[in-house]
């Protein structure tokens, strides 16, 4: 993606999407591939300047500005000309694997880009990754680049597809390429048990898993998986895309990631079901189901009668935007739908 971040003064407003993990979470994290969906659902702000040298407000709130760690670390690697109000509206639960920090992230840095004069979008790929894994302490750049990008996407050491940028690991580990997939343009729904999973947690559970002597397997068969996953997008195949993620679904509870609630959902959802599996961290969270086709509301009723919160959504093909703020109402969002 060539597009730059246009400059933008105050006052703004930004949008980015959210996302849901198609195969390969937590394997992303050691440099194996990961297949990321960029959802028509996402986060909006809306930003203005405040007078004076305070340390601005997030929904009206100092003390929130302060609180959040994302506002915190973007703040400090772009500091704006003066102390802004920021004010969040989102379609994405938090903590619900559904890439709302990285949203809010990638959002709030293309808005602080636009304020520098804009930015080409792989520098705001690798700022909105630095800004989240500083607030995180842990992670991949696979939900920040989903929402950066847009579309679908391949992240890992070796990720096949129209490349899009390259972004640096540490500890000597490979660096991460993203790279551009198709997409098939199916319909999808999304479960939230409505447990909320706190991701750095999780992340750092499996780090421990992955020590046993049968983890280094595991990882590696993630990754062969996502790679054929990747096959089976390009080529539009639907039942190959519903199998493998059945397969990462049985991979994923090795790794130790489910929870009743999930498993719940899951079993709501099996015989209208093509694929599903855990979407993101796990271990709360959400589930992501690709539905036979035409029983997309039905799946949506399932996970609902199971207690769950169901969202039908497609693939978003834009990813971060900004634009200036002229008054007046805005439009909304892309809009994702609560079934
Ligand atoms: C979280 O959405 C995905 C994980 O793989 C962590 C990461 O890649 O940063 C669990």
């Amino acid at each position: 993606m060539t597009d730059r971040i246009p400059p933008s003064g105050l006052p703004l407003a930004s949008h980015a999407p959210g996302k849901a993990i198609l195969f390969g979470e937590h394997a992303v994290v050691f440099g194996k591939t990961a297949v990321v969906l960029a959802l028509d659902m996402g986060t909006d702000l809306e930003i203005s300047g405040l007078r004076g040298t305070g340390s601005g407000t997030y929904n009206g709130s100092e003390r929130a500005a302060r609180a959040n760690p994302y506002l915190q670390t973007s703040l400090l690697a772009h500091p704006p000309p003066q102390p802004l109000d920021l004010r969040c509206r989102s379609q994405l639960p938090r903590a619900s694997g559904l890439g709302s920090s990285a949203a809010f992230t990638a959002g709030l840095m293309t808005a602080l880009l636009g304020m520098e004069g804009g930015a080409e979008r792989t520098t705001l790929a690798l700022e909105s990754f630095r800004a989240e894994r500083q607030a995180q302490g842990v992670g991949s750049p696979v939900d920040t680049s989903a929402a950066v990008a847009g579309g679908v996407l391949s992240v890992g050491a070796r990720a096949p597809g129209d490349k899009l940028w390259e972004l640096p690991a540490e500890d000597g580990r490979p660096a991460w390429h993203v790279a551009r997939l198709p997409d098939p343009g199916w319909t999808w729904v999304v479960g939230f048990t409505g447990v909320p999973k706190d991701t750095a947690t999780v992340v750092r559970r499996v780090g421990e898993r992955v020590k046993a002597p049968d983890g280094p397997r595991l990882l590696e068969q993630i990754d062969s998986l996502a790679l054929q996953g990747c096959d089976a997008l390009r080529a539009g195949d639907r039942a190959a895309v519903g199998r493998l993620m059945n397969e990462n679904q049985r991979q994923l509870v090795e790794l130790g990631i489910s929870h009743p609630r999930l498993d719940d959902l899951m079993r709501s959802v099996e015989k209208l079901a093509v694929g599903a599996k855990i979407t993101g961290a796990g271990g709360g969270g959400s589930i992501i189901v690709l539905p036979c086709p035409g029983d997309e509301l039905r799946v949506g009723q399932a996970i609902s009668h199971a207690g769950g919160v169901p969202f039908v959504v497609k693939v978003a093909a834009r990813g971060a935007s900004v634009q200036p703020l002229t008054g007046g109402p805005q439009p909304p969002g892309t809009g994702g739908r609560r079934a």
